[in-house]
């Protein structure tokens, strides 16, 4: 595990979008897992404009999301979809085709993870997944539970989860209770990962997820196995490392 301590949160967004501009530059076809939340935000501005500023060349780059909540339509302004084209696809030069993000409003939920997980595969698998991490470690919405899951699925989300998702919705009451996420064993599958974080309010996790017993109570700590990982962390994140 590499871990990259950064000044503060431009820093550690700089550094994000620098990895993400020579993973495209060396693999102009790469296909990119990407993450919501306040985390990545400075790291797709800096995308936004590195692309404005023609370093990058979104057009045949493929993306997948993490995770979309369960039965929030995509029109939502809270809803995954809403966060990427706002923050990244709207701005950039992706063809619309080869952004994936799991379909949350779907009947079948057996047949929507079996497609995804298909086109993950379909695409090479991805080259270099984008994580955040929960303040319980959880990554995606894989929520501590008594067993790693293996492929996109159906979570409940974690009672902490919905408190902390609340701040973008109107009240708790509107945060949806599900959301389809792909699993650890999907995460896990990337060629690369990159987990940021920034925050005291993330220290204790990141502390588990680097010199935590690996257990499905701590999902991220299953990330300690993977041969090619970066943490990239503010001080405060980083500040129970040492
Ligand atoms: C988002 C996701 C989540 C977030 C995590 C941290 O797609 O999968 O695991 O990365 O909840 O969220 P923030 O960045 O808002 O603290």
């Amino acid at each position: 595990m590499r871990i990259l301590v950064c000044k503060d949160y431009d820093e550690m967004s700089k550094k994000a979008a620098q990895v993400i501009l020579s993973q495209i530059t060396l693999k102009p076809n790469s296909v990119l897992g990407l993450a919501t939340g306040s985390t990545p935000i400075g790291m797709y501005k800096n995308l936004v404009e590195m692309y404005e500023s023609g370093v990058v060349d979104f057009s045949d780059v493929i993306t997948f999301n993490l995770d979309e909540y369960h039965k929030l339509p995509i029109t939502s302004t809270q809803s995954y979809h809403y966060f990427m084209q706002e923050n990244l696809f709207n701005h950039i030069n992706i063809n619309p085709k080869n952004v994936h993000i799991p379909n949350g409003m779907t009947d079948n939920i057996d047949e929507e993870c079996e497609t995804y997980e298909n086109a993950i595969k379909d695409a090479g698998g991805i080259d270099i997944q984008v994580l955040g991490i929960g303040r319980n470690a959880h990554i995606g919405f894989n929520e501590p539970t008594v067993s790693f899951e293996k492929g996109t699925h159906l979570v409940d989300l974690t009672p902490s989860t919905i408190e902390a998702n609340a701040r973008f919705f109107e009240s708790i009451e509107n945060v949806p209770k599900k959301a389809i996420t792909m699993g650890t064993g999907s995460i896990f599958k990337a060629r690369k990962i990159m987990m940021l974080a920034y925050g005291e309010g993330k220290a204790d996790a990141v502390y588990n997820t680097v010199h935590g017993k690996i257990t499905p109570e701590i999902p991220a700590s299953i990330l300690q196995f993977h041969g090619d990982i970066v943490l990239i962390l503010d001080k405060e994140a980083a500040s129970k490392l040492d």
